[in-house]
């Protein structure tokens, strides 16, 4: 009996996390990727892009911040109130793109944490090893 349900358990707690890590995902793609693309973009869809693709992105976050709870708070904090000051990705990238629009409109504060955990943990995926363009010499 107790192996039962100490399996259950295990089963409805193995579930829970799976369905966050789902609705995390679900999140971030609607929210983020109509301009982050999460494939490293093609040298023809790089003429055409709006956004640094999102590995990129947090390659340069945790270059910059070296625990997750600061990278998490700066991506929350940026996300809702971009500056220029604030922005940590290469100056190129700013003149290619521009700066990004708040996204308050399009994200509530909780729906941002939850999406930035998620990068954290997604990008870059390990075998990254940057983009090639742009962060060349
Ligand atoms: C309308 C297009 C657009 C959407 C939607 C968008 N972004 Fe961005 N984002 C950009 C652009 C353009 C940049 C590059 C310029 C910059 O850094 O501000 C950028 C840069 C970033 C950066 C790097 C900041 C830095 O230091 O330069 C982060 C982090 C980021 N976005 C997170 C997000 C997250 C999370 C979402 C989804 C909630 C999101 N973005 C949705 C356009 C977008």
């Amino acid at each position: 009996m107790k192996k039962i349900v100490l399996f259950i358990t295990t089963l409805l707690i193995t579930n829970t996390l799976l369905m966050a890590e789902d609705h995390a995902k679900v999140l971030f793609e609607a929210k983020c990727t109509s301009c982050h693309m999460t494939k490293r973009p093609t040298s023809e869809q790089f003429k055409t892009i709006v956004a640094p693709a999102i590995m990129g992105v947090m390659r340069h976050v945790k270059m910059q911040y070296k625990n997750k709870k600061e990278a998490v708070n700066f991506i929350v904090d940026y996300t809702l109130n971009p500056t220029k000051e604030k922005a940590i990705c290469i100056d190129t990238k700013l003149e290619k793109f521009g700066l990004m629009l708040s996204q308050k409109e399009s994200v509530t504060k909780e729906e941002i944490m939850i999406i930035a955990e998620y990068i954290y943990d997604t990008y870059p995926p390990t075998n990254f090893r940057g983009m090639g363009q742009g962060n060349r010499r």
